[in-house]
Formats: C-alpha cells, sequence, structure tokens
C-alpha cells in the first residue's frame, strides 16, 4: 500500500512539472525551478503570412529560425509569435464567415510544431498570440466578436485542434488570445456592471482603430477561447496583451482591471475561461515613464494575483534609460518577464521599435542570472 502510494505520488509529480511552464502564486515555474521570462516578441516575419496554407518554407522558415537562434545566444528564453493575426491567411473561412479548419490546405498545425521544435532546440518556450485587436480590418474576424455561432465555429473547427495536437509541447508556454484588444474596443460606455463600463478608460489613449467592439464582447471572446483551451488541454496557461496597465489594473487612476476571473466569467459564462499570467505593454512618446508605467513601479503596486510580464516596450518609445537597465529593473521588481518590441524591426529598427542590438543588448544583460529575486533566466526545455 505504501509503495503504492508512492508510486502514484511519483507520477502526480511527474505529470505537474514535466517539460512545461506552470504558475504558482505570482511566480513560473518551469520543471519545478522558478524562472524568469526574458525574450523578445518576434512577432512576425510575414505579417499573418507566418504559419498556415503552405507559407512556413524557404524564407520565413530560414528567418524565424536565425531569429530564435539570435535570440537564445543573446540569452533570451522567450519569444512572442503571432499567429492568426488578422485573419489574412488564417483561419479559414468559408463564404458565410464560419470557420472550417485552422487553415484550408492542413500545414497550420505542423509549421506551428516546426516553430515549437526549433524553438525547443533553443532552449526558448513560445507564446502564441492568436489573434491582433491594435490592427484589425478583416470582416470575419471582426464578425466572431458579435456572432456566437460563428465564435463557436472558430473554436470547435479551428482552436480545439491546434489545442489537442500542439498543447503538450515543452516549448509551448501559453497561448494568448489576443494582442491589444483595447485598440478595438468602444471607449466611454457606461454600464451598471463595472467589468463592462469603459468610462475609466475614456482620457487614455485607447480605440485607435475606429472599431468599437463593447467590452462585454471582448471579454467573451477571451474567456470563450480561453475555456475551450483548458477544456482540451487543462495545463495550457492563457494570457491576454493590454495596450497599458491601465486595462489590467485597479490601482492607479484612470485604470480597471476588465480581465480579472470574476469579469470574464461574468462576459462569457464559460468557467474554465480565466487568465493564468497578465501583461501588459508600455510605450511613451514624451520621453518619460507616466507615473504608472510598469518601469517607474514595482509589480506588486498593481495588486494583482497573478504573475505579470511587461509584454512589449521599445527604448525608442520609452524614457532615458537603455535596454540592459530596463531588463535588470524588470528582474530586479518582481515582474516575471520582459520582451523587448520586436525582432522584426530588423537591424536598424522601425518606428517604435528596438533594433536588435538594442535588444539582444537587454537579454544578454540578463543572460545566466538566477536569484532569490527573480528566478532563473536560463534552463532546458526538456521534455
Ligand atoms: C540600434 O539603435 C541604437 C539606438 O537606439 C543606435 O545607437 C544603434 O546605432 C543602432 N544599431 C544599428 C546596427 O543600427
Amino acid at each position: 500500500m505504501l509503495k503504492l502510494s508512492f508510486v502514484l505520488l511519483l507520477g502526480f509529480w511527474a505529470s505537474l512539472s514535466v517539460g512545461r511552464l506552470t504558475t504558482s502564486g505570482r511566480d513560473f515555474l518551469y520543471n519545478g525551478q522558478r524562472v524568469f521570462l526574458s525574450g523578445a516578441n518576434i512577432a512576425w516575419y510575414s505579417y499573418g503570412y507566418d504559419f498556415g496554407n503552405g507559407v512556413y518554407q524557404s524564407d520565413v522558415k530560414e528567418t524565424l529560425e536565425t531569429w530564435l537562434t539570435m535570440i537564445a545566444n543573446s540569452g533570451g528564453n522567450s519569444v512572442r509569435q503571432w499567429v492568426h493575426v488578422e485573419g489574412q491567411n488564417t483561419p479559414a473561412y468559408d463564404s458565410n464567415g464560419y470557420v472550417t479548419g485552422p487553415d484550408r490546405t492542413g500545414t497550420i498545425i505542423d509549421d506551428m510544431r516546426s516553430f515549437l521544435d526549433f524553438a525547443q532546440s533553443q532552449n526558448i518556450l513560445v507564446i502564441f498570440v492568436l489573434w491582433n485587436g491594435a490592427v484589425l480590418e478583416n470582416q470575419n474576424t471582426i464578425n466572431l466578436f458579435y456572432d456566437d455561432a460563428k465564435l463557436q465555429s472558430y473554436i470547435d473547427n479551428a482552436l480545439k485542434p491546434m489545442v489537442a495536437a500542439l498543447g503538450d509541447h515543452p516549448a509551448l508556454a501559453a497561448w494568448e488570445i489576443m494582442n491589444e484588444p483595447e485598440g478595438a474596443i468602444l471607449l466611454n460606455q457606461a454600464s451598471d456592471n463595472p467589468c463592462f463600463d469603459t468610462t475609466p478608460l475614456a482620457n487614455t489613449d485607447a480605440s485607435w482603430t475606429g472599431l468599437t467592439i463593447p467590452m462585454e464582447n471582448n471579454l467573451k471572446f477571451v474567456n470563450w477561447q480561453t475555456h475551450a483551451i483548458k477544456e482540451t488541454n487543462s495545463a495550457s496557461l492563457v494570457t491576454l496583451g493590454s495596450w497599458s496597465e491601465h486595462a489590467q489594473s485597479d490601482a492607479y487612476e484612470q485604470s480597471r482591471n476588465y480581465y480579472t476571473d470574476a469579469c470574464l466569467l461574468a462576459a462569457g459564462g464559460r468557467s474554465l475561461g480565466t487568465l493564468d499570467f497578465y501583461q501588459f505593454h508600455t510605450y511613451t512618446y514624451t520621453g518619460q515613464w507616466d507615473p504608472s508605467e510598469p518601469f517607474k513601479v514595482t509589480a506588486t503596486s498593481y495588486k494583482l494575483d497573478k504573475p505579470l510580464v511587461i509584454g512589449e516596450f521599445a527604448t525608442v518609445c520609452g524614457g532615458p534609460e537603455s535596454s540592459p537597465t530596463l531588463f535588470q529593473y524588470s528582474y530586479d521588481n518582481g515582474y516575471q518577464g520582459v520582451w523587448s518590441w520586436s525582432y522584426n524591426g530588423g537591424p536598424t529598427g522601425s518606428t517604435c521599435c528596438d533594433n536588435q542590438t538594442t535588444q539582444d543588448s537587454g537579454m544578454l544583460q540578463l543572460k545566466g542570472q538566477n536569484n532569490g529575486i527573480g528566478g532563473a533566466v536560463n534552463f532546458p526545455i526538456v521534455p
């Protein structure tokens, strides 16, 4: 009996800890070791056309693998990589706007697996971002926010098959439902339910796309997909990258945490559809960070109950500090990760995009660090 319990316990421990990023309170663990996610947004090579319908070959694959290698050589351990983006290439929509598959020709899952395999060979974890709310022009994708049957067709015919095939890959850190949904939401909409009331954001720079998706619809979109991911693979982690701290914390002025468990459940009603870690982005156009921005405060000041990653920043749209200073600041001040924007900016960078040399210098600053405050930066990605 004792022997049997021991064997059962071992099995339980192995299933919990092997080849997988997990959370514990406000920490990340990988194979049981406390870790800090240091890395870069790639975030695409060919916008919307990195995976699916046979596009992951020749220059796309070669370039993405070259960048993964460069990030690894700089000490980076994680990348944020976009999948459907606006829906130009994938998923497969029929002529009525229902989703019939993850892509039309059936390559996307192998493409993503190939990317994960290569990332694993470089000891890099991958966060796959499904959608983009910062630029969103595809009407079929916009319809998913308004039409339950269409959203459900995406979940059943595209998302669940992707998660079923890839959900246990050792290099898959997390799924992110969407980049910066706040670009597409209806601002200044009052509601009796504080979760759906966007008046706190009225004087921020949210809502720049011209779309007017009610916050309730946005939260349901997130809740349903998150639920489906966890229903398919219960150990999956899910996050969402907000455009700033204003949408994922109640701690400062003109801020509301719309992505709490309670708000996601209130909007979508699906019980597994809650996030595992918070993530927001930070840019400034004045040369000085605002007082509530992450590089000015500690992570705990946001009063969140889950890990928090600074999901995007660039020194060219930042304060006066260097990339190494900001990577080290993140590590020392209670954040559980930091990802620079963005590796596809190329050697010279572009608007609000650091060049690769600058990003490498930030990752190099943290290479090999492992202390009681931040956790391990470099660790093997093993099954
Ligand atoms: C990268 O950007 C920094 C400033 O942000 C600049 O000083 C440096 O020359 C750039 N490097 C390359 C290779 O363009």
